[in-house]
């Protein structure tokens, strides 16, 4: 596979050049300095806008602002590439498996097999939750979505591990966040067993982490469990491909808590909250209705139709994405575990497959998808997978949750460690009313 980046370990640097902005009403000139990174284009340092010209710039949605600079992932999006700690995401799918990945990108090299085995051992011993938290719980309802359960539950854990979340501490910063990573499963599969009225059932620690994952979801204490490899390895897989995806809604609204000195629990339960919505984590749960909202191949030209009418607020989810304009890569990866999954559960004609597989050859070769490089994303075929293994929709984006708590957490903690960081305060174009004089009650109209 060519990948055409070759990502250097230096940290982003003020070069020679510099961009001269003019403003025209003053005759002003300011320069500005360009930053570059070690891949992946210039950046124009703007911090001395406002001071130098008296200037806010304006980018809603920050379609071309930088908030950070970050030495974690690295996405092209036009190449389809996506790079961990600079290590390609088809090499770590193939070769890594998520214990090792979550190394990486918390300390950013491979580890050695001491590392990892050290690293794995210290997850694991955190993989419990306080007992308490098992009857905070009982305050949902049955019926809750679970990822308004995470929501609440990985909040409260600041109400329950005192001991970690002093963040000027760096080894609480540390222990906090092998907590979060260790308990998101548990969590999790706690969330799922809650909504199916079964008991929770405890983590084992001799198992791997998405294998211990699979069966706190589905053991039942009334007979024996008997896990597949397979679908602990593609569960692994799915891990690894979720696990960080530089600065998206989630992760930069995981920051931007952080950077006011919240702490690291509250935090990752801002990025849940983030991650629910339907255009980013949700996504999937939204893929598999639209599946079989759409039904039959036959119906597939009608919603091809509709997600290209301006007026109908029906897009094709699983499709498109704000940074790739190119083949998802994680997609790829995805497609492939996806036939593994079905192979190992005896579905060799599964009609949904067969239906996205067709929805996507249709839509890959319509003049609408291809001007606006609209590809399949990730969330395309993880919801196929998932639904195999008995998960329902509402638990896909928990499974998504799961992953992405070590990319948050690293992040997290490469802000914190940041000399430069600051609370993140964006500024706005205010098109409100002027100053105006108030007006008493029997003045109004
Ligand atoms: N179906 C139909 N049209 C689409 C779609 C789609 N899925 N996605 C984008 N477009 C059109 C959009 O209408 C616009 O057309 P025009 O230029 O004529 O106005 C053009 O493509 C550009 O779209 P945009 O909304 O400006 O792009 P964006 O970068 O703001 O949005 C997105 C990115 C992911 C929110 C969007 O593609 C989308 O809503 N996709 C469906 C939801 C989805 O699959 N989300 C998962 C993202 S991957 C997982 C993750 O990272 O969280």
């Amino acid at each position: 596979m060519a990948i055409k980046v070759e990502p250097k370990p230096m940290p982003a640097v003020a070069g020679q050049d510099s961009v001269t902005l003019q403003d025209h009403s003053t005759g002003k000139k300011l320069d500005l300095p360009l930053l570059t990174p070690s891949v992946g284009p210039k950046v124009i340092d703007i911090r001395k806008l406002y001071s130098g010209l008296g200037y806010f710039t304006f980018d809603p949605g920050y379609t071309a602002t930088g908030s950070c600079d970050s030495k974690i992932t690295y996405i092209d999006g036009d190449q389809g590439v996506l790079l961990y700690r600079g290590y390609p995401i088809e090499e770590l799918a193939e070769h890594s498996d998520f214990m090792e990945t979550a190394y990486l990108l918390l300390y950013g090299e491979l580890p050695t097999a001491q590392q990892k085995n050290d690293f794995t051992r210290s997850i694991t011993y955190h993989t419990m939750v306080h007992e308490q938290l098992t009857t905070f719980y009982r305050g949902f309802r049955r019926d809750a979505h679970p990822m308004a359960v995470m929501c609440g539950v990985v909040g409260a854990l600041s109400a329950f591990y005192h001991d970690s979340t002093d963040i000027s501490d760096p080894h609480q910063r540390l222990v906090a966040s092998y907590r979060l990573i260790a308990k998101m499963p548990t969590i999790a599969a706690m969330a799922f067993k809650y909504s199916l009225g079964q008991p929770f059932v405890y983590p084992r620690n001799e198992l791997g982490y998405a294998e211990n994952f699979l069966r706190m979801a589905f053991a039942v204490p009334a007979e024996d469990y008997k896990g597949s490899a397979v679908l602990a390895k593609a569960m692994d897989r799915i891990f690894i491909l979720h696990a960080d995806h530089e600065q998206n809604a989630s992760t930069s609204t995981v920051r931007l808590a952080g950077s006011s000195g919240a702490n690291p629990f509250a935090c990752i339960a801002a990025g849940i909250a983030s991650l629910w919505g339907p255009a980013h984590g949700g996504a999937n749960e939204a893929v598999l209705k639209m599946l079989y909202e759409i039904g039959d191949k036959k119906r597939i030209p009608e919603f091809i139709k509709r997600a290209k009418d301006k007026d109908d607020p029906f897009r094709l989810m699983g499709f498109g994405h704000r940074v790739y304009k190119n083949y998802d890569p994680r997609a790829k990866v995805m497609q492939r575990t996806c036939r593994e999954v079905l192979d190992e559960l005896g579905v060799h004609d599964d009609p949904i497959l067969a239906l996205a597989m067709e929805l996507e050859r249709i839509a890959l070769s319509d003049e609408y998808f291809i001007e606006r490089k609209l590809y399949p994303n990730v969330d395309f075929y993880s919801g196929i997978i998932l639904k195999a293994m008995g998960f329902p929709t509402s638990m896909f984006t928990v499974l998504f949750a799961i992953a992405r708590t070590v990319g948050w957490v690293a992040q997290w903690n490469e802000m914190i460690e940041d000399p430069d960081q600051k609370i993140g305060r964006p500024r706005q174009l205010y098109t409100g009313a002027p100053r105006r004089p108030y007006v008493a009650l029997d003045k109004r109209r």
